[in-house]
């Protein structure tokens, strides 16, 4: 079997088909797919059959994995290197709606990349789907993709120059407040301080210019924080203009690679009465993109 690939949007993201995941890879199929995600930034594969070992096999093929969650409460899965991206509770049900750890992955809903909160932010995630709700009234609990090389390629020569040398602040608690939930102890927040992230980055898998925005960044360092906020504002609806965006619909099966460092995903409603399962791993970028060139 050997891999093929179909792009599914005019920008980037790619369906691969002629591969099973759970199996080991072979170093040419490693670096067939390290290529793709480099061009593609983002993957979709369908129909595999994946278990928390096989895919976090799968994941290290790519990158050390990030190191776990603050979380408190009981977890639900066995291996800390997952995010579990689930509404469910540590007895597999539907967590209910005033739940602290859901209101918490509400933050999801808005565009983010994955860890850029942390020093040394997030590079791939991988996310697998166990099971999911009926699409419904409130949606279907889609995940949407931006590419932000693209939208940093859209900009305007002046505007490159302003945004090159300038550095966002970025904060789990900031995308929290966004949504209004700020209930978190003076332990939690000491745990996770603000870091300093660059707005422009260099794409290491395709060389490419991309902003790098989050709705974790919380304004621009030595401006005044309203102008920070309204250019981070303005830079995020620029980055999610429909021309930009791809909406994955899930499959029981699928498994959605995407590139932190270029893309930005939000999470979209559905009916919380129903199970949704799906279970990430992410890979640690190899600095703080403050260290890494521009
Ligand atoms: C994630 C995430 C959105 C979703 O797994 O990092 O933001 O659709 N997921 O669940
Ligand atoms: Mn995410």
């Amino acid at each position: 079997m050997s891999i093929e690939i179909k792009q599914l949007h005019p920008l980037f993201v790619g369906e691969v088909s002629g591969i099973d995941l759970a199996r080991p890879l072979a170093p040419n199929e490693q670096a067939e797919l390290a290529a793709a995600i480099d061009c593609y930034a983002v993957l979709v594969f369908h129909d595999q059959t994946l278990d928390d070992e096989t895919q976090l096999v799968f994941a290290r093929n790519f990158g050390k994995i990030e190191p776990p969650q603050a979380y408190s409460g009981a977890r639900r899965l066995k291996h800390a290197e997952f995010a579990d991206v689930s509404n469910l509770d540590a007895d597999n049900k539907p967590r209910t709606p005033g739940d602290r750890k859901r209101m918490n992955s509400l933050g999801n809903r808005l565009w983010h990349t994955d860890a850029s909160f942390r020093r040394v932010p997030g590079a791939l995630s991988m996310l697998y789907a166990h099971a999911l709700p009926e699409p419904g009234p409130k949606g279907a609990g889609d995940t949407e993709f931006t590419d932000l090389r693209a939208a940093y390629d859209a900009l305007s020569p002046a505007m490159w120059e302003m945004l090159e040398p300038l550095i966002a602040e970025h904060s789990i608690f900031c995308s929290r407040a966004q949504i209004g939930f700020t209930d978190f102890t003076e332990e939690e927040r000491a745990a996770m301080p603000p870091v300093p992230q660059r707005l422009v980055r260099r794409h290491p898998g395709s060389g490419r210019k991309t902003l790098y925005l989050a709705s974790h960044a919380s304004h621009i360092v030595d401006w005044p924080v309203p102008d920070g906020m309204l250019l981070l504002r303005e830079l995020i609806e620029h980055a999610t203009q429909p021309q930009f965006i791809h909406a994955h619909r899930w499959r029981v099966g699928d498994l959605v690679i995407w590139d932190n460092r270029c893309t930005m995903h939000r999470g979209r409603a559905f009916d919380e009465t129903q199970r949704r399962d799906l279970r990430r791993i992410t890979t640690q970028d190899i600095a703080s993109t403050l260290d890494q060139a521009a």
